[in-house]
């Protein structure tokens, strides 16, 4: 109990620091970490989805999503800014000790402003406690991606022949596992 209160107390102080330091001295404070990172809400679906279409050229539906929020074991987040508006998101799933993110994506305003990057360490630190490993797959045509993937950490463990829908047939999928139990760099 007290531990919890004093995370709290924590997290209000910190913000509100970072919230006043960003209103006294604006160029102290980077965007991305006035962004806040939440769990994911039925009300927050619209926005998701307008995110998710934006971005893939085979979104997701809104079933999907529906899927995600119904099995325990999926946990969805969403970041977003000052006003709640949703600006990126993500969805990792963890059970016996393996972790796996299902989804990451960020609002094309947002992408290369560190959104990405924030919403990743995020899923890690959520699996740290639950999981040994994490997996994910990312398309080769999809560079961005891998290097992100890559600068913290992930590494690269085989191929998925024909994983993903394409124009032209299928696309191979580029699977990562980052070793969770490897001591930090
Ligand atoms: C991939 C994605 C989540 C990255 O999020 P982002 O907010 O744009 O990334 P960040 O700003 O946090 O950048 C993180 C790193 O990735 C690099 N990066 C991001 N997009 C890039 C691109 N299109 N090409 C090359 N590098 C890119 C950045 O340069 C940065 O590296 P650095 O810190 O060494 O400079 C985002 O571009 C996105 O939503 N893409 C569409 C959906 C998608 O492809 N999701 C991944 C499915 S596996």
């Amino acid at each position: 109990m007290w531990k919890l209160l004093h995370n709290l107390k924590q997290t209000f102080f910190y913000d509100a620091d970072r919230e006043f330091y960003a209103k006294v001295f604006p160029e102290s404070v980077k965007e991305v970490d006035l962004l806040k990172i939440r769990k994911m809400d039925q009300a927050d679906m619209a926005e998701v989805l307008a995110i998710e279409n934006c971005n893939y050229e085979f979104p997701w539906s809104a079933g999907v999503f529906d899927d995600c929020f119904r099995t325990l074991t999926y946990t969805c987040w969403v970041c977003i800014d000052h006003q709640d508006c949703v600006v990126g998101y993500a969805i990792i799933s963890a059970i016996i000790g393996e972790a796996h993110i299902m989804n990451i994506s960020v609002s094309p305003a947002f992408q290369g402003r560190g959104v990405g990057r924030k919403l990743l360490n995020h899923l890690i630190d959520y699996a740290r406690p639950r999981a040994e490993k994490i997996f994910l797959e990312v398309r080769p045509s999809n560079p961005g991606a891998i290097h992100l993937y890559r600068s913290v950490g992930f590494v690269e463990i085989g191929i998925r022949k024909g994983y993903y829908p394409a124009k032209d047939g299928r696309e191979d999928a580029i699977m990562f596992e980052l070793d969770l139990l490897r001591p930090l760099p």
